[in-house]
């Protein structure tokens, strides 16, 4: 059983599917060898060479593609999938409820494709949780992409020459992402604030030093899941407008809210940014699916009256070494359900994993959502 890591080909994508410590730990089973496109790993700081001693052959991309199981990071384009010959497993982020092509172009391979997006957020299957493990990487990078835009000390600084008040810090969405940034910002000694519309997180937020906005005239909205149901256009205008007062009087604004499956929830007008004081930044990590913010360009910053919007793509890519060592661990904790002893793959529907998170199998776009 060949298990393939590709280079991967998207645009500032610096990620890598396995990490040579991964590998090392895969080669246990000594049915199981891997093979690593030569430069693989390079933006993410291993090299060939690290891959070789864990018990790898670094090759050529085709042999890398070729493998019976291929992992790979970034939603693959349409030339990745070329690259497929229908008996194999490819596990990857896919973005499988909205890249309706790529769902197409998988099952046309013929391949049984994996995405790490629906993997289900079980208590079992937390070891093998991609999103969780990403957005954790991404909320840490938001913070500190924040902290050097904005010039400012993030904690109090007192110096002979007089001393300057920290950093105030809100975060909008206290997910994964939001409360790693607000557990980044802590650290850094900001004074920060939390808002999320699930009440739940309230405690989170204050559990991490952080300060949470109780706007409590909007009732709990969580939803199915843990996940936030989306609030009504009238809850959305009430919540814009009182986060309108505190936004103006923050130096940095972390913004993650998301609905699964929809578009970014508008928490913050032009007018709101025009509000806030020039220097103070703005950090969109829903960038890429509409923005939090309405000034927000997913890629750009925008100044408007010397505040910074930052629409952010691929956090995660920004931290590409432990980005990479919690993916390789996510893939080997899922691989455990696949992989057998004997080095074969079943893929077992049985289990709720298996079910949740194939995409395309024989042909078929498997997964009711997905198909939709
Ligand atoms: N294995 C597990 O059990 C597991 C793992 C990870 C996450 N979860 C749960 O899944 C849920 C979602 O986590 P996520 O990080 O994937 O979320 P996400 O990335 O989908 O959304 C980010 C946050 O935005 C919030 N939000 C949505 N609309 C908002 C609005 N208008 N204003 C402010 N905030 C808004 C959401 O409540 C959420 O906390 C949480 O309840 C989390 O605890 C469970």
């Amino acid at each position: 059983m060949k298990i393939g890591v590709p280079k991967e080909t998207a645009a500032g994508e610096r990620r890598v599917a396995l990490i040579p410590d991964v590998v090392k730990s895969l080669k246990k089973n000594e049915k199981v060898d891997v093979v690593v496109e030569s430069g693989a790993g390079e933006a993410a700081g291993h090299t060939d060479a690290a891959y070789q001693e864990a018990g790898a052959t670094v090759g050529a991309a085709d042999a890398a593609w070729g493998a019976d199981i291929v992992l790979h990071v970034a939603v693959p384009s349409a030339e990745d999938i070329s690259k497929l010959n229908g008996n194999q497993l490819f596990i990857s982020h896919l973005n499988p409820w909205v890249a309706a092509d790529t769902n197409k172009a998988l099952a046309s391979a013929g391949v049984t494709a994996f995405a790490m997006e629906a993997i289900p957020r079980t208590t079992r299957a937390q070891a093998m949780d991609a999103l969780s493990s990403q957005a954790a990487a991404a909320g840490y990078a938001a913070t500190l992409i924040g902290a050097r835009e904005s010039g400012r000390f993030f904690g109090m600084m007192t110096t002979a020459a007089g001393t300057v008040p920290p950093a105030k810090v809100l975060v909008l969405g206290a997910g994964v992402a939001g409360l790693q940034a607000v557990a980044t910002a802590k650290r850094l000694g900001a004074i920060v604030t939390g808002f999320d519309i699930r009440r739940a997180a309230w405690e989170q937020i204050a559990s991490l030093g952080g300060r949470p906005l109780e706007l409590d005239f909007i009732p709990d909205a969580e939803g199915e899941g843990g996940y936030a149901r989306p609030l009504t256009d009238e809850e959305n205008a009430q919540v814009r407008d009182a986060l309108a007062e505190n936004a103006a009087k923050q130096d940095i604004i972390v913004t993650t809210a998301a609905i699964p499956g929809r578009p970014a929830p508008l928490l913050i007008t032009a007018e709101g940014v025009r509000n806030m004081a020039p220097g103070s930044v703005i950090v969109d990590l829903a960038a890429e699916t509409g923005g939090n913010c309405e000034l927000t360009q997913p890629g750009q910053t925008v100044v408007e009256g010397g505040v910074k919007v930052i629409g952010t793509r691929n956090l995660p890519s920004e931290m590409p070494a432990p980005a990479s060592q919690l993916y390789a661990k996510n893939l080997e904790n899922l691989l455990g359900l696949i992989v057998t002893e004997e080095g074969e793959t079943k893929v077992d529907f049985e289990d709720d994993i298996i079910a949740a998170a194939c995409i395309t199998q024989s042909g078929e776009i498997k997964n009711e959502r997905a198909a939709k």
